[in-house]
């Protein structure tokens, strides 16, 4: 059975997420979405929280089974040897993307070289997206029914009103 991590800080998670896991659930039978800690940022929500919303969204969209969460505090690297996976996903948007993406892999690989990332492009409607600036449109009171599933929507409009 082939296993990958999928990780990220998911505060919250978008369609542009869920378009890299269903694209990555044909090329894996696992996925772990791995809620890890980015040290630079202050998230919104609590890992419950995050890991409670993704749990939902999972639910709706039936691959609760193919699909679990974890949140973790440490290198990402250490966590998928514990687990025995040898393959993490990360999107790519935009070449703006690249550098950190490709800065963070070769890290990765250098601290476990049998651990190799797998590069995939979300949907081109979901290149602009990213989770601060959908948290910025809920704040301001604009519809962000078309980039987050209804369920963290309504945990954005609680959260930020
Ligand atoms: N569609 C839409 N948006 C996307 C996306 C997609 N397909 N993929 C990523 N994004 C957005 C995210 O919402 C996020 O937005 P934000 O910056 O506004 O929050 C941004 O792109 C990038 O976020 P993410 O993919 O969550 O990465 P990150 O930079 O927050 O997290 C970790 C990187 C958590 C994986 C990394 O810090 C890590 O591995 N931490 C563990 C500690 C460790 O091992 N450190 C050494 C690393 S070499």
């Amino acid at each position: 059975m082939s296993t990958a991590l999928y990780p990220g800080t998911f505060d919250p998670i978008t369609f542009g997420h869920l378009d890299i896991l269903e694209r990555a659930l044909k090329l894996f039978d696992k996925i772990i979405i791995t809620i890890a800690i980015n040290p630079s940022k202050q998230p919104l929500f609590s890992m419950d929280e995050r890991v409670d919303l993704i749990h939902k969204v999972l639910l709706e969209r039936n691959i609760d089974k193919n699909v679990t969460v974890e949140g973790f505090e440490g290198l990402l690297v250490n966590f998928a040897l514990k687990k025995n996976v040898h393959a993490i996903i990360r999107g790519l948007r935009a070449v703006s993307d690249f550098e950190y993406e490709l800065q963070m892999a070769l890290m990765n690989r250098r601290l476990a070289d049998k651990v190799n990332t797998v590069f995939m492009m979300p949907h081109e409607k979901y290149t602009y997206l990213n989770s601060t600036i959908v948290k910025e449109v809920s704040k301001l009171g604009g519809d962000v029914s078309n980039f987050v599933p209804d369920v963290v929507k309504q945990a954005l409009e609680n959260k930020l009103s």
